[in-house]
């Protein structure tokens, strides 16, 4: 007996990269024009990835853990003490204080990436390698770094 294993391919890595940011970008110069033009679903593709996982309420975030996690794979666009780069926007912004980017966008912003809206560097590819906990941690982090700042 032969067994034949047909096995398709619908175009997972034809992602649909989905704007993370869903509240109306008031305060950034430019940014409502950017917003309005930015694609909103990939409709042609069979397998739209928009999963992303948090931790559990009780997930113990370690900011210090956040800056290691950070350094290894945000500061190449974002900037050491993610303070920006010509690769992309400082997140230690006021864009990006709490009630503007919640953590959620976040969460989204690493597992399914961002299309430009804000600013002009382009879009961010999802993160590879980053779990939902680690990305806790550098929420917590950058949370801590944008207080310092004197953003919340
Ligand atoms: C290859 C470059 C690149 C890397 C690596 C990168 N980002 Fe980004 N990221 C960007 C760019 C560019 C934007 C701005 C998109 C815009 O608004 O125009 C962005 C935007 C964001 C946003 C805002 C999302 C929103 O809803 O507007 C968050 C949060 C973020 N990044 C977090 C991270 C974290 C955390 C990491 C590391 C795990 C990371 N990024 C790695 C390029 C990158």
């Amino acid at each position: 007996m032969i067994l034949q294993r047909i096995s398709l391919s619908f175009g997972i890595l034809s992602l649909a990269l989905l704007s993370a940011c869903s509240e109306p970008p008031g305060d950034a110069p430019g940014a409502q024009d950017r917003s309005a033009a930015a694609p909103t679903a990939d409709e042609g593709s069979a397998t739209p990835r928009r999963e992303f996982r948090i931790p559990p309420e009780d997930f113990q975030a370690v900011p210090a853990r956040g800056a290691d996690l950070f350094a290894a794979h945000c500061a190449v666009c974002h900037g050491d003490g993610a303070l920006g780069s010509d690769q992309g926007p400082p997140l230690i912004h006021r864009i990006y204080e709490p009630s503007h980017h919640a953590d959620i966008s976040f969460y989204r912003a690493v597992a399914l990436g961002v299309h430009q809206h804000h600013w002009e560097f382009g879009d961010m590819s999802p993160v590879t390698g980053v779990s939902g906990e680690d990305t806790a941690h550098i929420i917590a982090w950058i949370r801590r770094e944008q207080r310092a700042a004197g953003i919340q």
